[in-house]
């Protein structure tokens, strides 16, 4: 499994761990190391909390490039520039700086933190596989009656601004509002925006340096690939999955085809660009946040994240520092979980002002049959434009029995790069396992057709429910079962053969939705009290926006590189949520991002399309660490009865509980008087006004733990709630107030629950608390780590 961060350091050599003790506290805690030579100077980020609106940018600029010019020795000014500079919404810069230097700054008044600039990752899939979509939700109706005035910002690999999903036909006016801009670059024009796309910022990752202003020659670095266009496909996707423009007829080479649509249709356009193919740096993913939350979008979508083994705390991590401030000043952000699934503790994003998604597949997948030579038909999972027919029939094969000479048989079996004879596999149809997680399917693909074989069958339980495009090489994945059949038939005769066929939907595929395989699971490896993920959205066979596909060997024989890409992965389902997100405030321009939020978790469905509950790929029913509260509902979303509002002052009193010291957060948020609660402890987390509960330590016997919430009325004005309870086996839930009444819209009231893990067996359950009026069911979900 993928270890916490806590355990990871457990797991580590003693030699290694001091070390790392060491960096941490270097880069921390102690302003006063003694200097190392020969260090080599890296990229950080220096974070210095927030900042009241309209400051001075310039004289904050020249007070940062004055700190780096006090600890960074005379004789290398040339380093005393800012890379990038925050100054909207947050303040700090990022710079070269050596570990001395960075663990000098980290002493410095009003520095919150100094941490290395690493590189984040896109969460597509692992394997770079492909899928198919279903991305439009709510009724056209409604989204004919919502406004054109929300803005969803995309931090990603940029656009592809001719796809038809960007088409403005119908927007009204951009709003007045939006203070953005349009950057011309490499094949980018300005032109190339408008009204449904409004914004396209990009950044290289060493933008133009910041230096001093004595310095006159102010040299240029130019990156002759600088522009908002999207060389990698991966930003175009997320975007038309928010809010593209519906394409009659799109299709993946005649695979899908149907309409392709956002979640948003009418919702605007604002494009980042703080990625490419490798990645995207921590001190650009901020700036962008700090670009977006000045530019006035409503919602950021982010489907990127760390590492889950190398998580960091919060306030040294871009993307929660960001979305702290953007929630600050009511925008909401909405990350992808990650995709390290199946393992626990593997979510990543999990701060509680992050709306965090898992992914689930959708009804439709794509099937590839395989004939066996005795007649039968099996049915595979694949995007494969195999042009094999049922009349041709190729010699059959288990890899184990056609290795090269002194291979291992396992590698054999897991065609691992190398282990095949040739000779014992051109022409054949070759049979692998999944076994060895190290060999992906792309590259047993390869192998096989390295090996001249006519196609490949795989057998892998975990992934065939999540369709790998091999392009023109018949292949096709089935699950242990299947799999059986088809050695025991490859047992049951001399000669055994079977051939391949191409792809096709399968639609109206039951169970859906499921949760995905690689879906990141919590709960969160910083903190167990807040429940994470939040919801879970559509991530696997994702049909939506690409750029057309520039790797030849990609495209089937004679066909056109596709202007759509089915693709999976936490990256897809995050922009379902930022587009549900998005028409959630086009009618309620006025909610808050946590009231958004809150409407989501509450109104999520917890069955699926069989009327059962929600399972993961496995067959086991899902729990709240798998799916967050479910899958999302946008259009229940939209009328949830009660919320429950997450404030400020709320994210403030987690940092303190978290163990923050209270003059750090003060830093945080400028201008205010906070102070922490007394005696701040980790299990009063519990008690954020969150609409799920988690409660990490219930010790037997001797405790019974309270949690308090408050919900705010949004339906109609008299109504009555009552609460029902599902409670696990062995833990004694009780309500009180079992009955709320309200007489005004906006109206509070607050209830608390206690939970009694008498009999409870060790480890987490789940339960939920639902209140219900007749006409709104919020539920109110827990997760309970009896010990
Ligand atoms: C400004 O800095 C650049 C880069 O370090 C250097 O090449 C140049 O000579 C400096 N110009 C002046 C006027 O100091
Ligand atoms: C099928 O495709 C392969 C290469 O992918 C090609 O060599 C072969 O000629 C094709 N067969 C037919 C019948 O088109
Ligand atoms: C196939 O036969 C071999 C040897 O007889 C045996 O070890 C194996 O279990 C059989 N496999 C199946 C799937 O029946
Ligand atoms: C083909 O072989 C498999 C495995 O032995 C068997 O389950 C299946 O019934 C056979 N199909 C036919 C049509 O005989
Ligand atoms: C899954 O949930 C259903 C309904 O709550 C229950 O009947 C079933 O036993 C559960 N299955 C497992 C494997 O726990
Ligand atoms: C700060 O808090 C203290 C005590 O709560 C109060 O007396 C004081 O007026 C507050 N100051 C500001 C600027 O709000
Ligand atoms: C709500 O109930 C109160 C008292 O029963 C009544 O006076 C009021 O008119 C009602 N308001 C609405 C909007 O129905």
């Amino acid at each position: 499994m993928h270890p916490s961060p806590a355990r990871a350091t457990l797991i580590l050599s003693s030699a290694m761990a001091a070390l790392l003790l060491q960096l941490l506290f270097l880069v921390l805690t102690s302003p006063s190391v003694s200097a190392i030579s020969n260090q080599a100077p890296e990229p950080y980020v220096v974070y210095m909390g927030g900042i009241p609106e309209g400051g001075d940018q310039e004289a904050l600029q020249a007070s940062h490039l004055q700190m780096l010019s006090a600890v960074i020795p005379s004789d290398e000014e040339a380093r005393v520039s800012l890379t990038q500079s925050y100054h909207h919404a947050f303040k700090g810069f990022s710079a070269m700086l050596t570990e001395t230097e960075a663990a000098s700054l980290s002493g410095y008044d009003g520095v919150v933190s100094v941490f290395r600039d690493r590189i984040l990752r896109l969460h597509t899939t692992r394997s770079w596989d492909f899928l198919e979509a279903e991305s439009g939700i709510g009724s056209e109706r409604l989204h004919d009656r919502a406004s054109n005035d929300v803005i969803i910002g995309i931090i990603d690999t940029g656009i592809w601004p001719e796809s038809p999903s960007f088409s403005d036909a119908g927007m009204g006016k951009i709003p007045s509002r939006w203070k953005g801009t349009c950057m011309e670059g490499s094949d980018f024009k300005k032109s190339d925006c408008n009204r449904k796309l409004i914004g396209a910022r990009y950044y290289t990752s060493q933008a133009e340096p910041i230096r001093p202003a004595t310095n006159g020659s102010h040299t240029i670095r130019v990156d002759g690939f600088g522009s908002a266009r999207d060389s990698v496909g991966h930003g175009t996707h997320t975007a038309s999955t928010a809010a593209g423009t519906a394409v009659q007829s799109a299709s993946y080479y005649g695979l899908a085809r149907g309409v392709a649509k956002g979640g948003s249709p009418s919702s605007r356009l604002a494009i980042y660009k703080a990625c490419s193919l490798g990645g995207c740096a921590s001190s650009t993913v901020l700036k962008a946040i700090d670009d977006a939350i000045d530019d006035g979008v409503d919602v950021i979508s982010i489907s990127i994240g760390m590492s889950s083994a190398f998580q960091t705390d919060f306030l040294s991590d871009p993307i929660a520092i960001g979305a702290f401030h953007a929630n600050q000043r009511g925008v909401m952000v909405v990350c992808s979980g990650g995709n390290d699934g199946p393992d626990p503790y593997t979510v990543v994003n999990s701060a509680p002002w992050i709306l965090t998604v898992a992914a689930s597949s959708i009804d439709r997948t794509f099937q590839s049959q395989i004939v066996l030579g005795n007649g039968s038909i099996m049915k595979g999972f694949a995007i494969s434009f195999s042009n094999l027919s049922s009349s041709e029939s190729f010699p059959l094969v288990f890899g184990r029995d056609v290795a090269a000479e002194s291979t291992p048989v396992s590698e054999a079996s897991n065609c691992y790069p190398g282990s095949f004879d040739a000779d014992k596999t051109s022409g054949k149809i070759i049979v692998c396992v999944g076994t060895d997680p190290t060999v992906t399917r792309r590259v047993k693909k390869l192998v096989a057709q390295g090996a001249g074989a006519k196609g490949l069958i795989l057998i892998d339980e975990d992934e065939k429910g999540v369709p790998f495009d091999s392009g023109s090489f018949p292949f096709s994945e089935v699950g242990n079962d299947v799999g059986a059949q088809i050695l025991e038939y490859m047992n049951s005769t001399k000669k055994p053969s079977a051939v391949i066929l191409p792809a096709e939907d399968a639609k109206e595929f039951k169970p859906a939705p499921v949760v995905a395989y690689f879906s990141a699971r919590g709960p969160g490896g910083l903190t167990e009290a807040i429940l994470k993920p939040d919801v879970m959205a559509p991530g696997v066979s994702i049909v939506a926006a690409s750029i057309p596909s520039s790797d030849i060997g990609d495209v089937p024989a004679g066909k056109k590189p596709s202007s759509f890409a089915i693709k999976s992965g936490t990256s897809m389902a995050c922009p379902h949520v930022a587009g549900a997100a998005a028409f959630i405030k086009s009618s309620h321009p006025r909610w808050s991002p946590s009231m958004i939020r809150s409407a989501l978790v509450t109104t999520a469905t917890m069955t699926n399309n069989l009327g059962k509950p929600l399972t993961s790929n496995s067959g086991a029913n899902a729990s709240f660490h798998d799916m967050g509260a479910g899958e999302i509902s946008p259009l229940r979303a939209l009328s949830p009865g009660l919320v429950f509002e997450t404030t400020t002052e709320d994210y403030l009193r987690f940092l303190c509980y978290y163990g923050y010291k209270e003059q750090v957060i003060r830093s945080v948020i400028t201008g205010t008087n906070f102070s922490c609660p007394p005696d701040p402890t980790q299990d009063l987390i519990s008690n954020i006004n969150y609409p799920s509960i988690s409660v990490a330590k219930l010790e037997g016997k001797q405790t019974v733990v309270k949690v308090s919430r408050t919900v705010t009325n949004v339906g109609p004005a008299n109504s009555t709630y009552t609460a029902a309870v599902d409670a696990p086996s062995g833990i004694v839930v009780k309500v009180s107030p079992e009955r709320l009444a309200f007489t005004k819209r906006w109206m509070r009231a607050s209830y608390e629950v206690s939970f009694d893990a008498k009999d409870a067996s060790r480890g987490y359950c789940y339960g939920s608390i639902t209140w219900s009026d007749g006409a709104h069911t919020v539920r109110n979900g827990f997760a309970v780590n009896a010990m």
